[in-house]
């Protein structure tokens, strides 16, 4: 039987694992949220560390490198394919849902957040950081415009952050006046709210906080971090225990693949996970 019968034969069951890509560590973040809620559940991760920063690549590109990667993980029969990575989400998430059809189900990072913003943040002034694909793709702008709340966003590409942040934490200050001068731009001035629209940020994220909480004025220390992995993670929950998905028996498998093997993406895996993990090297193509 060849690999696409094999894909198309398998019948989805809920001890298949949970497929997550992006193109380096930023998915990690959204995988730790991930483990931290739904602990049974078997994970194969893809990044796509040759390819990175994805936010600066054009919106084919990022699809052609998403189409490849779930191929992958559709041969190793996952369940859920969760685009762990606002650009891609952005860029190829009506692409990569033609691509998998009825093989697997597929997650954007966007979506649940914007579902989030709806029930929580609905009549706030929402800021959104986010590489300059997701900001410049105005589908974050596009679709919270179609939930006519009386709310609005102000977004802002922080391209620096994602390429700082994936060559490791050192340098704090250096990251901090970064993001700092990021935070202070107009567009994001008095906001309620900031969604962090890029999964690298979390490792940021007490950088950002300190940054509020050293600003001085009552409001400052008010605004709501939106946490996309966090949000995701327990979007996921409830969609696999909705559809009877979730995971019952013992956890099978947590299989990590790298497009090129760099020691800051081993680095920043111990960091977040307490322990090495075994990365397997699975180069991808051009
Ligand atoms: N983690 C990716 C995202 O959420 C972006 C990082 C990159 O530019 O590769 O958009």
């Amino acid at each position: 039987m060849d690999k696409k019968a094999k894909i198309s034969n398998h019948k989805v069951q809920s001890s298949d694992p949970i497929g997550i890509f992006d193109s380096g560590i930023g998915g990690l973040t959204v995988t730790n949220a991930i483990l931290q809620v739904l602990p049974k559940e078997s994970i194969v991760y893809f990044g796509d560390t040759a390819h990175l920063p994805y936010g600066e690549k054009s919106a084919a590109e990022i699809q052609s490198y998403s189409l490849k990667i779930c191929d992958v993980l559709l041969e190793q029969h996952c369940k859920v394919i969760l685009i762990a990575c606002h650009s891609a989400s952005s860029a190829a998430y009506e692409t990569v849902k033609k691509h998998v059809g009825n093989a697997a189900e597929v997650i954007n990072m966007i979506d649940p957040v914007i579902e989030h913003i709806r029930q929580e943040h609905a009549s706030k002034k929402i800021g959104l950081i986010g590489t300059r694909q997701t900001v410049g793709s105005n589908v974050y702008q596009d679709k919270i415009k179609a939930l006519t709340i009386p709310g609005s966003l102000h977004a802002l590409a922080t391209p620096l952050l994602a390429p700082i942040i994936e060559s490791q934490f050192t340098e704090k200050e250096a990251i901090q006046a970064v993001i700092s001068d990021y935070l202070n731009h107009p567009t994001l001035a008095d906001i309620d709210a900031l969604i962090l629209g890029c999964t690298h940020y979390p490792l940021v994220k007490e950088q950002i906080l300190k940054h509020y909480s050293s600003k001085s004025g009552a409001s400052s220390s008010e605004i709501s971090i939106i946490d996309s992995a966090e949000v995701v993670a327990s979007y996921l929950k409830q969609w696999l225990n909705k559809n009877s998905l979730a995971n019952k028996g013992k956890k099978a498998i947590t299989r990590f693949y790298i497009s090129s093997y760099t020691d800051s993406f081993v680095a920043n895996t111990k960091t977040l996970f307490k322990e090495a993990l075994e990365l397997e090297n699975y180069p991808l193509w051009d």
